[in-house]
C-alpha cells in the first residue's frame, strides 16, 4: 500500500495533515496510533492536531478564499476540477476501498460501494454547480431587484467515521460547487481516506488552500475549528450531542451550521405489502456497514396479521448473518473501535434484562482474529416502544421489531421517536402509500424500498432531533451558499 501514498505517508504509515497544499505534522508533534478494526493492530498513525494546527488551517482557507482564484472562479471551472476528482477517485478506486475498509473494518465490497458513491458525488457535484443561479423579484416601480448565489466563505466540515469517504464527498462536493474553501476534520477513528482525496483534489487542479484536512480528537481540533471565527459555516455529521456542542462553539461567532445527527428510522410493513420482496431490504437496512449508518432501518414496525410471518423469516436470516474480516467479505464486519462495541453491547444487555424477546443472533466467523472488534447481530421481537432500544441509535446491527394494528397506530409509532431522518412504507395500496408517506415525520421516505444512505440526487437531512439543514442534490448547494440581493434604483 505503501509507493503510491508517497507524499502523506512516511516510514511505518504516518499520515499527515494537509495545510495549504502541503503535508504537515501536528506543531506539537503528538500523534494518534491508527489500528484496524479487524484486529485490533495499529497499522498507521496520523497527527494530533491542536488548536495551533487548527488556526493554521482556518488561516490557509481564509488566504485563499479571500485572494481568489477559487471562489472568483466560473463555476464552471470549478465544476471541471470537482469533474477530474471524480476521474482521479475512480482511477485510485481499488487504493481507496482498500484503505478505507483497513480503517473502518468494513468488508471490502462496502468499501467498494462507498467508492463508487464518492465517484458519484464528486461527478453530480461537478456539474451541478454552474446550474444554480438566482432569480429577478418584481418589485417597486423603478426598481430592478436579483439574487446571486454566493459562498460562504470558509466552511468546516466535521465528518464521522462511518462512511467518511462519502460523507467527505457529500460535503465538499457541495462546498466547493459553489466557491466555498475548506477545513476537515476527519474522524480520529477513520482519518486516512480524506488526507488521500485532499491529496488527489490538488492534482485535481484545485487550488492550495482550498481544500486543507486536519485530523485530531473532537474534543481538541473539532472543538477549536467549531469555534474559530475564521469559520463562516460549519457543518457536522454525528451524535446529537456532539452537534449540540458544535452548534454552541459557532453560536460564539453566530456561524451557520448544517447538522446530520441520525436516526431511528422505522420501515412499516402492512399485512397487503410484498413481503418477499421486502425481506433482504429489511435486513439489509440494518447490517449494512454493521447497522453504523445514520439512516440505518433500525426498528420494524409490522401489522398484526403478518407479524409472526415476518418475525420467523427475518430471525431465519438474521442466524445466519456472520460478522468477519474486512477481506473475507462476509454479511458486515467489525464495529469502529471497543468504545462503539461496548454501547452496542449495553443497549443489548439492557434489552434482555428488560425481558425484551431475543428472537436471533448471527454470529462471530470462528476464524475472525481474536484482537477484532466483532458484535453479532440481534433481532428483538416485540420491542416496548418507549425502551431504550426503540428509542435511541444504537449504531449497531440491532433491528427491533413492533407489532401494530391498522394505520393510525403505525404513523403514531413511527413518529414516536425524537428522530425524524429516513422512513419507508410498504404496502400495494397507492392511496395509504401517499397518505402514510406525508405524515410520517421525516426527511425521506422511500416507498415499497429503503436507500440505507443511497441516492447522491436525493436531499437528505432530518426533521426532529435528526437534525436540519439538507445535503445531498441540489438543496446542498443551497445550504453551502448564501442568497445576496441586489436592488437597482433606476428610477
Ligand atoms: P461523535 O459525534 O462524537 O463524532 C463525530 C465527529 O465529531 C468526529 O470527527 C469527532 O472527532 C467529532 N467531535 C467529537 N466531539 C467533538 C467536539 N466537542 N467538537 C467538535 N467535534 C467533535 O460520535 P462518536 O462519539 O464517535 O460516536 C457515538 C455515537 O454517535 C454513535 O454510537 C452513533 O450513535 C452516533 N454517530 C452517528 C453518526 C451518524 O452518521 N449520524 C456518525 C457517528 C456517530
Ligand atoms: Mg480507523
Amino acid at each position: 500500500m505503501g509507493s503510491h501514498l508517497s507524499t502523506t505517508v512516511a516510514e511505518g504509515l504516518a499520515f499527515m495533515n494537509l495545510i495549504d497544499g502541503k503535508p504537515v505534522d501536528a506543531l506539537s508533534g503528538a500523534r494518534i496510533d491508527v489500528a484496524c478494526p479487524s484486529d485490533g493492530k495499529v497499522f498507521a498513525s496520523i497527527p494530533a492536531s491542536g488548536a495551533a494546527d487548527v488556526d493554521r488551517a482556518v488561516k490557509a482557507a481564509r488566504r485563499a478564499f479571500d485572494s481568489g482564484p477559487w471562489s472568483r472562479m466560473p463555476a464552471v471551472e470549478r465544476g471541471r476540477c470537482l469533474t477530474r476528482l471524480f476521474q482521479l477517485v475512480e482511477k485510485h478506486g481499488d487504493e481507496l476501498a482498500a484503505l478505507e475498509s483497513r480503517d473502518t473494518g468494513k468488508p471490502v465490497r462496502q468499501g467498494r460501494a462507498d467508492v463508487t458513491a464518492t465517484m458519484r458525488y464528486y461527478e453530480f457535484y461537478g456539474g451541478a454547480g454552474d446550474k444554480i443561479h438566482g432569480d429577478t423579484i418584481p418589485f417597486l416601480p423603478g426598481y430592478t431587484a436579483l439574487t446571486l448565489r454566493e459562498p460562504h466563505g470558509v466552511v468546516a466540515g466535521i465528518i464521522p467515521w462511518n462512511y467518511p469517504l462519502q460523507i467527505l464527498a457529500r460535503v465538499a462536493g457541495a462546498a466547493l460547487a459553489m466557491g466555498n474553501t475548506l477545513v476537515v476534520k476527519p474522524a480520529e477513528d477513520a482519518s486516512l481516506s480524506a488526507i488521500r482525496i485532499a491529496e488527489l483534489a490538488l492534482e485535481a487542479g484545485i487550488p492550495e488552500g482550498v481544500f486543507n484536512v486536519i485530523t485530531g480528537y473532537g474534543r481538541d481540533a473539532g472543538a477549536a475549528l467549531s469555534a474559530h471565527p475564521g469559520v463562516d459555516y460549519v457543518t457536522f455529521t454525528g451524535s446529537p450531542m456532539t452537534g449540540t456542542a458544535i452548534q454552541q462553539a459557532a453560536a460564539v461567532n453566530n456561524r451557520g451550521v448544517t447538522m446530520e445527527l441520525g436516526g431511528k428510522s422505522p420501515q412499516i410493513v402492512f399485512a397487503d405489502a410484498d413481503i418477499e420482496a421486502a425481506l433482504p431490504v429489511l435486513v439489509n437496512a440494518i447490517i449494512q456497514n454493521g447497522g453504523q449508518t445514520c439512516s440505518a432501518g433500525s426498528r420494524i414496525l409490522i401489522e398484526k396479521p403478518v407479524y409472526e410471518q415476518i418475525a420467523t423469516a427475518l430471525a431465519e436470516r438474521f442466524s445466519k448473518l456472520t460478522a468477519g474480516p474486512h477481506e473475507a467479505d462476509l454479511d458486515l464486519g467489525a464495529l469502529i473501535n471497543p468504545k462503539q462495541k461496548e454501547r452496542v453491547a449495553g443497549f443489548v444487555a439492557a434489552a434482555e434484562e428488560a425481558g425484551i424477546p431475543v428472537l436471533a443472533r448471527g454470529q462471530v466467523a470462528a476464524d475472525a482474529p481474536a484482537g477484532g472488534w466483532y458484535f453479532a447481530p440481534a433481532l428483538f421481537g416485540a420491542v416496548d416502544p418507549k425502551a431504550a432500544l426503540a428509542q435511541e441509535e444504537v449504531f449497531g446491527p440491532v433491528l427491533s421489531l413492533f407489532p401494530f394494528e391498522g394505520e393510525e397506530q403505525a404513523v403514531a409509532l413511527a413518529n414516536d421517536t425524537e428522530f425524524g431522518l429516513v422512513a419507508s412504507v410498504w404496502t400495494r395500496d397507492g392511496a395509504r402509500q401517499h397518505r402514510v408517506a406525508k405524515r410520517v415525520r421525516a426527511g425521506q421516505v422511500f416507498v415499497n424500498g429503503y436507500g440505507a444512505g443511497g441516492g447522491i440526487e436525493l436531499p437528505f437531512g432530518g426533521f426532529k432531533k435528526s437534525g436540519h439543514g439538507r445535503e445531498k442534490g441540489f438543496e446542498a448547494l443551497y445550504d453551502m451558499s448564501a442568497t445576496k440581493t441586489i436592488v437597482f434604483n433606476h428610477g
